[in-house]
C-alpha cells in the first residue's frame, strides 16, 4: 500500500496526481481511469458524488454519463456551470458493476476528499444521494433532509438527492428542479456565518449539529492568494 501524505499535497492539481497513481484500495485494480474531480479549484461550493460510473471511468470526469447531464441542467437552473463549482467524489474509482463502495474503500480514498475540503475550503457543501449525505451528517436521511440548509460550523450542507434517483423517478426529479433553486439561498446563508460563530439552527429549527459531525468539516489549512479570493468572490457575487 503506498502512503497518503495529505499535508504534502499543497494545491488540488497535486491530490489528482495522487489519485491518479494510487493504488490503496481494490477499486483501483480494474480501474480505466481514476476520477479526481473537476472545477474551479476557489470554488464556493463543493459537490459530492459517490463514485464513478461507467462513462467517468472512461473518460476520468466526473458526471459526464446522464446523471452528469440533467446535473448540469439543475445547475444551469441557478444558474451556475462546471467552472463555478467543484464536483467530486467520495471515492476516486469506480467500484465494479456500479456497487455502492465498501466502507474499507471509503476510508482508504477518504485523505483525497479530506484534503479538497481543506484547500478548495468552500462555502456549501453540495452532497448528492444518501451516501455521501451520511459521510457528513450521519443521522441524515435522504427523504427528509433533501433540500435543507444544514449549518455546520462556518459551512453549510446541503443535500440533494442523486441525481440517478432522479432519471428513475419523476418525483424524485422535481424534488431535486425545486430544491436546486435554494442553493443561492444556502450560499447567502454560509456568509453570514463567522468561523468563529457556533453552529446555529436554521429557519426549519431541525438543523442542530453536533460537535462530531461539525469536526468533521476541517479549516483551511492554506490560504488563498488574492487572486484566488478575488476570483472566489466574483463567485459569490452571482448570489
Ligand atoms: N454518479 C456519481 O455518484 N458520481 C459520478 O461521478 C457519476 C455518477
Ligand atoms: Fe485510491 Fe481512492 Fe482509487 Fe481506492 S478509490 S484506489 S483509495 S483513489
Amino acid at each position: 500500500m503506498t502512503t497518503t501524505p495529505e499535508n504534502t499535497w499543497k494545491t488540488v492539481d497535486e491530490i489528482a496526481d495522487a489519485v491518479l497513481s494510487c493504488t490503496n484500495c481494490r477499486l483501483h485494480e480494474n480501474r480505466t481511469n481514476a476520477v479526481p474531480g473537476d472545477g474551479s479549484p476557489v470554488a464556493s461550493i463543493l459537490i459530492i458524488g459517490e463514485g464513478p460510473g461507467f462513462n467517468e471511468d472512461q473518460q476520468g470526469l466526473p458526471f459526464v454519463g446522464r446523471s452528469g447531464k440533467l446535473l448540469d441542467e439543475l445547475l444551469a437552473q441557478v444558474p451556475l456551470s462546471r467552472k463555478d463549482v467543484f464536483i467530486t467524489n467520495v471515492v476516486k474509482c469506480r467500484p465494479p458493476d456500479n456497487r455502492d463502495p465498501l466502507p474499507d474503500e471509503v476510508a482508504a480514498c477518504k485523505p483525497y476528499l479530506q484534503r479538497q475540503l481543506d484547500l478548495i475550503n468552500p462555502k456549501v457543501i453540495v452532497t448528492l444521494g444518501r451516501h455521501s449525505l451520511l459521510r457528513y451528517y450521519p443521522e441524515g436521511r435522504i427523504s427528509k433532509d433533501h433540500g435543507r440548509i444544514i449549518k455546520l460550523d462556518d459551512r453549510v450542507l446541503f443535500p440533494l438527492y442523486h441525481p440517478a434517483a432522479g432519471l428513475r423517478n419523476p418525483a424524485i426529479k422535481r424534488d431535486l428542479q425545486e430544491d436546486v433553486m435554494r442553493l443561492p439561498e444556502a450560499i447567502r446563508e454560509a456568509l453570514t456565518m463567522g468561523v468563529s460563530q457556533q453552529p446555529e439552527a436554521d429557519s426549519d429549527s431541525n438543523s442542530e449539529v453536533t460537535e462530531s459531525q461539525a469536526s468533521q468539516i476541517s479549516e483551511p489549512i492554506i490560504e488563498n492568494t488574492q487572486s484566488e479570493k478575488e476570483e472566489g468572490d466574483q463567485q459569490l457575487g452571482l448570489f
